[in-house]
């Protein structure tokens, strides 16, 4: 996303025109910038193939997660629902792996049923009843068992899983018992490891902490294990001076890891596969002035965008069409919604904004649309793809009738 001749563009292709066509506020993902941090991605850790589950929560659009399919991703799911819609972009059975601390007896069945690669187990009951469907289908069932490291990923509170208060994962001791009660069982075999300390880790040293608790715990096990399933949680840039994640460190960490068990490593990134592809475009309803301040009200709420409301999440907001005036005033950008949290970012010496101007919301292609609702009865944006010059419609805006 760039700035040609003043005017803000994705790609080659304008936000106004892409306003002017689609209407506001409008979810829009660069194509090239996906292709980009897949390539990254492999690059990144080239030397030891991983198999790269794209965490589906991240992004549910199928039309998205069918471009993502054709660089050879899997899935990670969490739901029935989300299974089916990775089923329906095409991606192959055997890349998907389901995580989750509570799926039920339906969803068990259905994954059984589409032979996935595999459920990865969060506690005994769970096994117990993988074992109980497997046994009713006389199938044997490949799982996983996921760890919970007690790791600190160094990230938000709320969205930190690697701790022993989290509800992810089992304990060390639970893990060797349940890898115990594994071998035993005829209709369950046990082929992975997972883990997954939490999302938007920016530092390494979580990573190769988790690392070495796994190793030890591997060793411990006495099993051999074929995948090790290190989770996603690599961290993005928000911020313009934001620390990157040092991939080559954790890179060299598990490539040690990997001297010692010759598993297969698989990943299940969501932010950094989608986070930087999109951007929220949104319009200027009214501008009311607060003493120091102005509200620039917005066509987005926290219906659209909800990560600032939830989490306090900053995103970078950029005008669309760049004049040199600055504003004297503090802008704060809020929606129309009626809750005091429906609030995006709060920013000085902001461009001076009329009534009817566009601004835009970066780095919104993770948790952006897939965390969105239809409180107070708001439709759902649409979502467009942008290739070079040329704008895809991936999927449509609501339609109120949809919703009355
Ligand atoms: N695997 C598991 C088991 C997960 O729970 C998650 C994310 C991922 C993979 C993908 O993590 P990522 O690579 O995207 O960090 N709504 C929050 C993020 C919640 C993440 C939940 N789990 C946000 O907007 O920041």
């Amino acid at each position: 996303m760039k700035y040609i001749n003043k005017n803000l563009s994705i790609e080659k292709v304008k936000v106004q025109d892409i306003s002017k066509k689609f209407g506001t506020p409008t979810y829009c993902y660069s194509y090239g910038q996906l292709k980009k941090n897949i390539d990254d991605f492999k690059k990144n850790f080239s030397s030891f193939a991983p198999l790269i589950c794209f965490a589906i929560k991240s992004n549910t659009n199928v039309n998205l997660i069918r471009e993502i399919r054709k660089f050879g991703l899997g899935a990670d799911v969490v739901s029935i629902g989300e299974l089916m819609m990775a089923l329906k972009a095409g991606i192959d059975p055997k890349k998907i792996v389901f995580s989750g601390v509570g799926k039920t007896t339906d969803e068990i069945n259905y994954a059984i049923d589409k032979k996935i690669l595999l459920i990865n187990a969060e506690s005994k009951s769970e096994i117990i009843e993988i074992e109980r469907i497997a046994r009713s289908k006389k199938k044997i069932v490949n799982i996983g068992i996921r760890l919970n490291p007690n790791t600190d990923a160094k990230t938000l509170k709320q969205i930190s899983t690697g701790k022993k208060e989290n509800k992810f994962g089992v304990d060390e001791k639970t893990f060797f018992a349940l890898v115990n009660y594994s071998k035993l069982s005829k209709n369950i075999s046990l082929k992975c490891l997972s883990v997954h300390i939490g999302s938007q880790i920016l530092d390494y040293k979580p990573y190769e902490k988790m690392l070495k608790v796994v190793d030890k715990i591997i060793k411990k096990s006495n099993h051999k294990f074929k995948f090790i399933d290190l989770g996603g949680g690599m961290g993005i840039s928000y911020e313009k001076n934001n620390k990157k994640l040092n991939y080559q460190k954790y890179n060299i960490a598990i490539k040690k890891f990997l001297r010692n068990h010759k598993s297969k490593i698989i990943f299940e990134p969501g932010r950094s596969i989608v986070g930087n592809i999109g951007s929220l475009i949104s319009k200027v309803i009214y501008i009311k002035e607060n003493g120091k301040k102005d509200f620039i009200i917005l066509d987005a709420a926290m219906n659209d965008l909800m990560r600032p409301a939830l989490y306090g999440a900053n995103h970078r907001t950029l005008p669309a069409i760049k004049t040199n005036q600055t504003s004297k005033k503090i802008y704060e950008f809020v929606g129309p919604i009626c809750e005091s949290t429906d609030k995006f970012t709060t920013l000085k010496k902001f461009q001076k904004l009329k009534e009817k101007d566009l601004v835009v919301m970066c780095d919104v292609g993770a948790y952006g649309m897939s965390l969105s609702s239809n409180y107070n009865v708001r439709p759902k944006p649409s979502e467009i793809l942008i290739k070079g010059s040329k704008m895809n419609v991936i999927k449509k805006r609501q339609k109120l009738k949809d919703l009355i």
